[in-house]
């Protein structure tokens, strides 16, 4: 390995508070080891078009950690390996053009690529490490559903966010003796909605893992009101759906893009709670609100840890593998084993059983 390495850095996926932080641990890490750092605009594009490429200097970087989004820019479209384009009957084909980003990142003489993102992304950097680009991943996702580690940072910022928006409904819900229904992110794991839930006082919580019947979350409503609580905030996350039901998505997707959008079960809910309850029910989705600002002290701290990690297991040539966090320690887990399943919420958790013990009902 060369002296003086020189690093590309990019983040893929959805947005999350602390990318911005790992950046800047990255880059000052590697300044420390007089090493230099490049960042790589939208996700891989800028290893399409090297225009798209940024010298990360510590002045560029200094004081970015507080920052929500990422300086990068990100996009959840673009996969190398399955690149939508438009044929010319004006269809969209997928084309695998990924060789061509092997051949610039060589041809630019990078010596190490830290992927930042959740596991899309890091499914596509491991791709790119069985083409031979040395790749460490750094875990990111608000949903908190990436496995191979305790947690991923931008997590707590959205159960902060949740929790704060549910602490403000408690107010306005019992002035009108109303149900409101709250839709939280997380895809298909109910992280964001447990811990929002539980902690934002919730007397529903709505979660992927546990289908829910109607008529026990109304029944469970109608018997808080008999012992006198006669407003009711229910979280549904996005992923949620009733027993033998169907997850409601938002339109059918965008070109190019690996997930499905969810969203909308909120609304239903909501309809099926005032049909059969006659309850005056409202309906909220916090969608990107989630995402949006400064990362909490704790997805700070995570993402300079992650960063100042990512940069000791290049040090260390522990390529192919993602930081993780295994309190205390931080530690390099193999992206073969993290890529391709997600991690959902154990119904024998604890936090479960904390939400049962104070009464909250999961519609089961
Ligand atoms: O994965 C993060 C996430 O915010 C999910 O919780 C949500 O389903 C999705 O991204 C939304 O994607 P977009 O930002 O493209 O609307």
């Amino acid at each position: 390995m060369p002296e003086r390495l020189k690093i590309a850095i990019n983040t893929g996926g959805g947005d999350a508070p602390g990318l911005n932080a790992v950046i800047e641990a990255v880059v000052m890490s590697a300044q420390n080891r007089n090493w230099d750092v490049y960042g790589i605009r939208q996700g891989y594009q800028g290893l399409l078009n090297t225009e798209e490429i940024v010298r990360l200097t510590p002045e560029k970087v200094r004081g970015i950690s507080s920052l929500g989004g990422t300086m990068l820019g990100t996009t959840n479209k673009g996969n190398p390996f399955k690149m939508a384009v438009e044929n010319s009957s004006g269809e969209i084909e997928y084309r695998d053009i990924s060789d061509r980003v092997v051949k610039n990142f060589n041809r630019l003489g990078f010596d190490c690529l830290v992927a930042v993102g959740g596991d899309g992304s890091l499914e596509i950097a491991y791709n790119f490490f069985k083409k031979g680009i040395p790749v460490i991943g750094v875990p990111k996702t608000i949903d908190n559903d990436l496995g191979g580690t305790v947690i991923t940072f931008g997590f707590d910022t959205a159960v902060s966010i949740a929790t704060e928006a549910l602490d403000r409904l408690h107010s306005t819900a019992k002035s009108h003796d109303r149900v409101m229904v709250v839709e939280v992110m997380g895809r298909h794991a109910g992280w964001i909605a447990l811990n929002s839930g539980i902690s934002g006082g919730a007397s529903v919580i709505l979660i992927p893992e546990i289908p829910f019947d109607i008529d026990k979350v109304c029944a469970h409503i109608m018997d808080n009101e008999l012992k006198g609580q006669r407003y009711a905030i229910v979280v549904v996350a996005e992923g949620a759906s009733p027993a033998g039901g169907s997850i409601v998505h938002r339109g059918a997707g965008e070109a190019g893009r690996q997930d499905v959008l969810l969203g909308g079960i909120a609304a239903s809910v909501a309809e099926m709670i005032r049909d059969k309850t006659g309850k005056d029910t409202r309906f909220l989705v916090l969608g990107h609100l989630q995402r949006g600002g400064s990362p909490t002290t704790f997805d700070r701290l995570l993402s300079l840890r992650f960063g100042a990690a990512a940069v000791r297991m290049i040090e260390q040539k522990q390529f192919g593998k993602m930081v993780a966090l295994d309190p205390p320690n931080i530690k390099a887990v193999p992206l073969e084993d993290v890529i391709g399943s997600i991690k959902r919420v154990s119904l024998s958790s604890d936090t479960v059983q904390t939400a049962r013990d104070l009464g909250i009902s999961f519609g089961d």
